[in-house]
C-alpha cells in the first residue's frame, strides 16, 4: 500500500491505491481542511512536496479549480509548485504534501 505523509509532521498514513487524499486520511482520523468536497471550492488545496507523479492526473473539475486557485496567487512565489485538491486527487503511490493556506 502507498504511504502518504504530511510535510513538517511525523504523520504517515498507509492508504489504498485509488482513494482520494482527503478520504484516505479522514478514514484514519486526520481531517484535512475542506469545504465542498466536490472539487469546486478549492478549500482543500494542498502542495505536493514529493511524489506528484504518484497521484492520478487531475480531472477537468479539479484542474479548473486548481487554475482558479493559481490565478489568485503571486506568480513569482507560486511558480513551479504542484497544487492539487485533496478531495479529488487520487493516490497511486507514495506522496508527501502540505495543506495550503
Ligand atoms: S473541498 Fe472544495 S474543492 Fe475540495
Amino acid at each position: 500500500m502507498p504511504n502518504v505523509s504530511i510535510a513538517g509532521s511525523t504523520k504517515t498514513f498507509e492508504v489504498k491505491e485509488g482513494e482520494t487524499l482527503y478520504d484516505s486520511l479522514y478514514e484514519q482520523g486526520e481531517v484535512l481542511p475542506h469545504g465542498c468536497l466536490a472539487g469546486s471550492c478549492g478549500a482543500c488545496r494542498v502542495v505536493i512536496v514529493k511524489g506528484k507523479e504518484n497521484l492520478m492526473p487531475a480531472g477537468v473539475i479539479e484542474q479548473n479549480t486548481i487554475d482558479s486557485v493559481r490565478s489568485e496567487l503571486d506568480p513569482k512565489t507560486s511558480q513551479g509548485i504542484e497544487i492539487r485538491l485533496s478531495c479529488r486527487a487520487k493516490v497511486a503511490g507514495h506522496v508527501t504534501f502540505k495543506p495550503m493556506k
